[in-house]
């Protein structure tokens, strides 16, 4: 069976095409940014807080390709100007790392309401959450916000195991309407 970050890939794979742009929101040990640039993705934004993550991986990424971002996914806006094809967040702490370095639920949501602001027409974000120490504030959170989104606006769905208590569930969004880049318009 798959993992929710192999779901989360699967989902995002058919928006890969070699035009793509992408964002990490959460680049941690880089995984999903190598994941994009596999797929031949043409431009990735990589978000990350802990300096020292993004330090270590820099040499791994041809710098035409992958801009590493040392700041917070809240400030996406701030960087990423064009409409994008697919977006992942991997909420929660860097495995291996500083359990006690997490993402925050506001910062998240308004992470998430502006990457949903900027997604293409049949772009798609997925969003993978995990048990954390605000876990559960995070994804209540997210869920609310989008609960709220119109249907015509973009689908959302999620995907959980039914026999685990606090494993981690992926929320994965398809956008209909095209980008605005105002996250208000579509949410
Ligand atoms: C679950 S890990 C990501 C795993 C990663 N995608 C990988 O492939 O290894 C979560 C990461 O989010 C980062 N993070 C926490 N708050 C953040 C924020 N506000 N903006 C960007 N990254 C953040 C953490 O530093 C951590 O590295």
């Amino acid at each position: 069976m798959k993992s929710m970050v192999e779901i989360a890939h699967a989902f995002l794979e058919p928006c890969l095409h070699r035009q793509a742009v992408c964002v990490d929101a959460t680049f941690g040990n880089g995984k999903d940014t190598a994941f994009f640039v596999e797929c031949g993705a043409r431009l990735v934004y990589a978000f990350d807080i802990q300096k020292e993550l993004i330090e270590k991986r820099r040499g791994d990424f041809d710098e035409r390709v992958v801009e590493l971002i040392v700041d917070s996914h809240a400030h996406l806006d701030r960087y990423v100007d064009k409409p994008v094809d697919a977006i992942v967040f991997n909420f929660g702490f860097c495995p291996h790392g500083d359990e006690t370095i997490t993402t925050m639920p506001k910062e998240s949501v308004e992470a998430v309401r502006k990457a949903i602001g900027r997604l293409r027409k049949k772009g798609r974000m997925a969003l993978v959450l995990y048990p954390h120490l605000f876990g559960e504030q995070e994804s209540d959170a997210l869920e609310r916000v989008l609960r709220r989104i119109d249907p015509h606006v973009a689908t959302i769905q999620r995907v959980e195991s039914v026999n685990t208590k606090a494993g981690p569930f992926v929320l994965l969004v398809e956008k209909k309407a095209g980008e605005t880049g105002r996250e208000s318009e579509t949410i």
